[in-house]
Parts: C-alpha cells; structure tokens; sequence
C-alpha cells in the first residue's frame, strides 16, 4: 500500500524527508521520482539532516553521486543523481569512498537504471499539484513566481525489508513539529 502525504512549503517536504530518515538502515536505496523542480533534492535535504551527515545536499549537477559522511558513526548518504546515466554500470564504476552495501543511497532520476540495484527499495514520487503557466517578461520565465508549494509525496516501500515498518511518524511529520 502506497503512503501519500500533502505537503505546502519545502520545509513542509524536509520535515518528512527527516522523519523518513529515521527509519532507514545502511544498504538501503530510495528512489526519488517526479518532474524538474518537484522537490527530489529538497526531500533528500531532509533525509541528509535526519541522518545527521556532512554537507549541505545540494543538486548534483556537474558529478554523478556524492558522499555525505555520518557525522554520528552511522550510516553515509550517497546521493545521486541518474539524469545523466544510462544504466547502472555507470553508478558502479563510480569510485565512491562509501559502498552501497553500507550507506542509505538516495538516486533522483533513477527509474529504469537503478532498480536493478535492490528489490527492496522505496519508490517515493513528489508530484507538484497545480503546474502553473510560467510568467515570460521581457524573455525572463519566472518559474517560481508560479509555485504555490504544494506537492503529494507518495512513498511505495517494495521488498519484505519494509514489513512491519512504522509509517505513522512520517506521515505526522510536519504537524507535530509545527505545533511545538
Ligand atoms: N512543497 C515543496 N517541496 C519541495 N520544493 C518546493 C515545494 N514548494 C516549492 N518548492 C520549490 O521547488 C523547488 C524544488 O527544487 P529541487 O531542486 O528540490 O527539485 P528537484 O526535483 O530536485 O529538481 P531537479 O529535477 O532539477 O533535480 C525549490 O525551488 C523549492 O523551493
Ligand atoms: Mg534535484
């Protein structure tokens, strides 16, 4: 059964990212989905101060993957980006200081390439609700100007790795901490 959370702001996006980073183990894979711009590298930002690692998670436009280091002897983020591979040979013959046995690796764009790398995985897809017409002026398109922040989060956990698991904690993520 897939889980589906609303979400309005990219805080709103981190804030589940992080609760969803406290159920993850080392050697597990997250597969983020969803148009340019949904919010794949913000969720992985969550996930990033959740699993409390080294760095800022930011896109990763010019490399394939990058390590973030657990700064608490946990496990290491690798973050990936799979826009610009074709298949999962090119993710494996990266030399990475981490071993995805190892580390908890997040891939944007990793449909149809990187499946192969688990069965047990968790396909999340962030879908940007209303797409908006970008606004041209004077040959500037402002794509933000049109984003409302809302956007659906569905987690689709695959493999037995995730029977049992307890999903309660993500899906309140954002409403119990905007209480306190
Ligand atoms: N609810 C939201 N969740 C995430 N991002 C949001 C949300 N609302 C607005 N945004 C904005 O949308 C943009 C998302 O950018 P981000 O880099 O995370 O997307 P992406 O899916 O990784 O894009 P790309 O396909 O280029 O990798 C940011 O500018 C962010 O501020
Ligand atoms: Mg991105």
């Amino acid at each position: 059964m897939p889980i589906t959370i609303t979400v309005n702001s990219p805080d709103q996006t981190r804030l589940v990212g992080q609760e969803l980073a406290v159920q993850l183990r080392p050697g597990d894979l997250v597969m983020l989905s969803g148009g340019l711009g949904a919010g794949k590298t913000t969720f992985t930002q969550g996930i990033g101060i959740g699993l409390q690692v080294k760095g800022r998670v930011s896109s990763p436009t010019f490399i394939v993957a990058r390590v973030h280091p657990s700064l608490v002897g946990g496990a290491d983020l690798i973050h990936a980006d799979a826009y610009r591979i074709k298949d999962l040979s090119d993710l494996e013959t990266l030399d990475l200081d981490s071993t995805l046995d190892e580390a908890i690796t997040v891939v944007e764009w990793g449909e149809g390439k990187t499946e192969q790398l688990s069965a047990d995985r968790l396909e999340i897809e962030i879908h940007r609700e209303h797409g908006g017409v970008a606004t041209n002026i004077n040959g500037v398109v402002d794509l933000a100007e049109m984003d409302d922040g809302e956007r659906t989060i569905t987690i689709r956990p695959l493999g037995e790795r995730w029977e049992g698991t307890e999903w309660g904690s993500v899906f309140s993520a954002f409403e119990e901490k905007e209480e306190k």
